[in-house]
């Protein structure tokens, strides 16, 4: 027990604690929800320890409420409607605050908009807050919500508390993050991060709830204090937005502690690779939003004797180890997948995950009590079923518009996924001896390179390009810059960011090897993939572990990097593939690309770019230009 002070005390005032018990909360911890409750007045505060009891409680509620309802045809499975203006990412209503505006961004040209970064000052922030915050909960319960990132007091692990009067917020982060309270008995000297989140719609609520699903779009703002460690969010409970251990801690915050630290908070999938000969490898991969992580991470290899095992799928902490190898963990503890195109012929260790104690957010639902979403036509062609859109209308097969919002996600607890590694939940993590870097690129970039090293591999993650999707506001199909899959993530200055991952490179260490995959190449002829992708992918990984293993005749070098020589892709059992097409560089593609991407770099990361990436672009474009 501790002593609550008297400013506390007077800070809470009438607010009646509805469930925990407030002296068991660390000081610093008391100070902070009480000082929060007195600013957003909620009728009630609830400290949650993350038991089954408490979840179970929690969802009863809101089945009752009707913001779930189960599908039945599972065990524990529910389905979300969200009010349909709250259903992405809105990034441009998300800013890290820091005193100096370059510790956020870059030196951008007069009239050139930092593209990675949104910066705001500490005044501009404090108006906002005091516009949004005062009384926000009013009629409200505050949820306090402890988690660790990171298996509970390891070495890589990090700890929050969240606030949230959403407690569709509260059960998702008990699926995504490690919620208990024994993250109060382990805190001890250790700083948290104070995650505010609320949905913005004081009681009694003025406008209309649409699909008891409270927010307030037209207000949202998500901003970061990366030297308090503290995130504020307001206005939007959708998960990229609302749960604010994952992109908001795991990488915009935790990229800074990051750099403080000397190690890496990533966008990047984590996976154990077993060999016919039964040797293991680990790579994590850095793909942007809805580009194949989560399907890479959890591959069914058509390759006989291989296995891939799980470690994560989206966000990867790595550090340097005593023995110069580089140890990552996954943070979370949970999936948030792209629901459409999941199938069990694209993914179907991810199938298996959620069959049972899962949230579905904005998919479609057949009569019968099933998920429905894009990509499940084969399982309802010839059922006598009918499905409600995500939108709660009747849905056939043939409609226009899709039965399930592009961006609905699944939230899925990982140890469910019958491939997750037995060490996903190792403190110390795995060592890591590849990493990846891809995107959507449906011209000119070859299946897979392998690059000249560890800078030539950094200015690749740099120049990180793909297609649009649906995870963010973005819409079309253009190619955009997303620098090391981290565009929408980025926690501070991307030029200090590519210097931080210079700099691990010391000469006691031994570096993961740096390759670039493109699964969405298509024929110049026919608009087709060139690539089945999927489960063939191991293919590619089985390319990029010989190289590993120092097998060089593989490999030819190209201006951009070293592609496999013509027949040293394992493609035994696969329909025809033009290689040629498939693996070509073309001169035409890649001239071009080196001025665009010279253009880019000058103007968004101008005077920061460090000296030696420079070189990098400089000799890259010479030997493009020589071609
Ligand atoms: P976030 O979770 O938003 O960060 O995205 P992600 O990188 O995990 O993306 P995910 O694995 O959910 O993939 C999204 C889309 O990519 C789905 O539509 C998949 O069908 C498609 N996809 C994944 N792998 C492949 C592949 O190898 N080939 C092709 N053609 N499509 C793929
Ligand atoms: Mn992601
Ligand atoms: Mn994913």
């Amino acid at each position: 027990f501790y002593v609550v002070n008297e400013v506390v005390i007077k800070r809470l005032g009438h607010i009646p604690i509805h469930k925990g018990d407030f002296h068991l909360l660390p000081p610093k911890v008391q100070r902070f929800v009480a000082e929060k409750a007195e600013l957003m007045r909620p009728r009630g505060i609830y400290i949650c320890d993350g038991t089954q009891h408490e979840a179970d409680e929690i969802i009863d509620k809101l089945v009752e409420r009707g913001m779930l309802s189960p599908l039945k045809a599972y065990e524990n499975n529910y389905i979300c409607r969200t009010d349909p203006k709250d259903v992405a990412r809105v990034e441009s209503k998300t800013w890290m605050v820091t005193r100096d505006k370059y510790d956020t961004v870059c030196h951008t040209p007069d009239g050139v908009d930092p593209i990675m970064g949104h910066w705001m000052s500490p005044e501009d922030m404090s108006d906002e807050l005091d516009s949004r915050f005062p009384g926000c909960m009013a009629g409200r319960i505050m949820y306090v919500v402890p988690f660790s990132m990171g298996p509970l007091g390891g070495p890589l692990s990090k700890i929050g508390v969240q606030l949230t009067d959403s407690n569709y917020v509260v059960i998702s982060m008990r699926i995504m993050t490690r919620v208990t309270s024994e993250v109060f008995d382990i805190m001890g000297d250790q700083d948290f991060t104070r995650c505010i989140h609320s949905v913005g719609l004081p009681r009694p609520v003025k406008q209309k709830v649409i699909n008891h699903w409270p927010c307030n779009p037209d207000r949202v703002f998500i901003a970061h204090r990366p030297p308090e460690r503290e995130i504020w969010s307001f206005g939007s409970g959708y998960g990229g937005n609302s749960l604010l251990g994952k992109k908001c801690f795991a990488l915009r915050i935790a990229s800074n502690i990051a750099k403080d630290e000397g190690w890496l908070a990533e966008h990047m999938l984590i996976m154990g690779v077993s060999r016919p000969c039964g040797r293991e490898h680990f790579i994590a991969a850095a793909f942007p939003s809805a580009c194949g992580k989560t399907n890479l991470a959890m591959l069914q290899p058509t390759l006989p004797g291989w296995k891939v095992r799980c470690v994560g799928d989206d966000i990867a902490w790595m550090k340097f180890g005593a023995d110069g190898r580089l140890y990552a963990i996954n943070p979370e503890h949970g999936f948030f997948g792209v629901a459409p195109g999941t199938s069990d012929r694209t993914n179907p260790m991810a199938v298996a995950t959620f069959q049972k104690d899962s949230i579905f957010t904005n998919v479609a639902e057949t009569s019968d009590g099933h998920y429905y979403w894009e990509g499940l036509e084969d399982e309802i062609k010839d059922k006598n079923v009918e499905v409600t859109d995500w939108l709660g209308n009747p849905w056939k097969l043939g409609d226009a518009a899709p039965a399930a919002h592009p961006n609905s996600r699944f939230a899925a607890p990982a140890r469910q996924c019958p491939i997750i590694h037995p060490d996903w939940e190792s403190p110390q993590g795995v060592p890591i001896e590849a990493i990846i870097f891809g995107g959507r690129r449906p011209d000119g970039v070859p299946l897979v390179f392998e690059t000249y090293g560890w800078n030539h591999g950094i200015y690749t993650g740099a120049c990180l390009k793909s297609e649009a999707t649906a995870a963010a506001e973005y819409k079309g199909k253009t190619v955009m810059h997303d620098p090391m899959a981290m565009r929408p993530f980025m926690g501070y200055n991307f030029g200090k960011y590519l210097d931080h991952w210079m700099k691990l490179n010391t000469a006691e260490r031994k570096l993961p090897r740096i390759y670039h995959v493109n699964w969405f190449r298509k024929s110049r002829d026919t608009g087709k993939f060139l690539w089945p992708g999927f489960g063939d992918n191991i293919r590619v990984i089985d390319w990029i572990i010989r190289r590993l293993d120092g097998d060089v005749g593989i490999g030819q070098e190209t201006p951009v990097g070293i592609v496999p020589t013509k027949g040293s892709l394992d493609l035994e059992g696969l329909g025809p593939v033009d290689w040629d097409e498939l693996m070509s560089v073309p001169a035409d593609y890649w001239k071009e690309d080196a001025v665009e991407v010279r253009k880019f770099i000058e103007s968004q990361v101008g005077p920061d770019l460090p000296a030696p990436i420079r070189k990098e672009m400089d000799d890259q474009e010479a030997r493009i230009n020589a071609m």
